[in-house]
């Protein structure tokens, strides 16, 4: 049978969390969060909330910062750009991945439920350590690699029709909402690459600029890096910027089944 190892204390629900009731209001919403500091060696929590609606901004993110800033300073998350722009704002919101600043209040309709991104080891409440992701996305050497000189007066250009091939790849945040929805990369993540680093790889091998296409499809071809994809479409359920990763995995996989017939 298979065993699956969970992240170490993923479990929370022996352990009763804090509750931080609100002073009387009319529009009264509970944000429910997970917390958990290695430090401490407390066992991880779910504190309790209450948030008065006419005080605080439309986002989860700032019912976070309300929290934060009024409530409990304690509590820790990354936020950068307020703008679903910089990816580090990424969590898990009433079941799904997605960004706290672009994720409105009003569009979950019980309690608010606040995780960090599954399926990671957790540094701190809702910072989950990315330390792998990240080093996947540089595996894939996203960056422009040519063997030839540059125009000595100009940009390396390309076509329009070519420049909207990348168009959509390139406009991935990094947030890591899908790949931490994957199943595959949930069992696989040290081997697997998951959706966001083969998104970024799938851009640099459609890019009509590159030299370096041959040596990237080398590079996935494996039976994990690339091939742990199933095609089960989390990825592209998940992604807050409306990107397609499992697309661009399948493409991979059709350029390097042409490649060798
Ligand atoms: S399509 Fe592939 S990458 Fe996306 S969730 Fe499924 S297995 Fe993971
Ligand atoms: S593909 Fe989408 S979900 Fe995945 S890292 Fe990029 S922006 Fe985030
Ligand atoms: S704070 Fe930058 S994407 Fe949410």
């Amino acid at each position: 049978m298979a065993e699956f190892k969970l992240p170490a204390n993923s479990r929370y629900n022996e352990v009763p969390g804090n509750y931080y009731p609100a002073p009387s209001a009319v529009r009264i919403k509970t944000f429910k969060v997970y917390r958990y500091d290695p430090d401490s060696g407390d066992k991880p929590r779910v504190d309790r909330y209450e948030i008065d609606l006419d005080r605080c901004g439309p986002m989860v993110l700032d019912a976070l910062l309300k929290i934060k800033n009024e409530v409990d300073p304690t509590l820790t998350f990354r936020r950068s750009c307020r703008e679903g722009i910089c990816g580090s704002c990424a969590m898990n919101i009433d079941g799904k991945n997605t960004l706290a600043c672009t994720k409105s209040i009003s569009d979950v309709k019980k309690d608010v439920n606040i995780f960090p991104l599954p399926h990671m080891p957790v540094v701190k409440d809702l910072v989950p350590d990315l330390t792998n992701f990240y080093a996947q996305y540089a595996s894939v050497q996203p960056w422009l690699q040519t063997r030839t000189p540059a125009p000595p007066d100009q940009e390396r250009l390309q076509s329009k029709e070519d420049q909207e091939k990348i168009d959509g790849p390139s406009a991935c945040i990094l947030c890591a909402c899908c790949s931490t929805s994957c199943p595959s990369y949930w069992w696989n993540s040290d081997r697997y690459l998951g959706p966001a680093a083969l998104l970024a790889s799938y851009r640099w091998i459609i890019d009509s600029r590159d030299d370096a296409t041959g040596e990237r499809l080398e590079f996935l071809q494996d039976s994990f890096k690339l091939y742990r994809c199933h095609t089960i479409m989390n990825c592209t359920e998940a992604c807050p910027k409306d990107l397609n990763p499992a697309k661009a995995i399948a493409e991979i996989k059709k350029i390097l089944v042409e490649r060798t017939v």
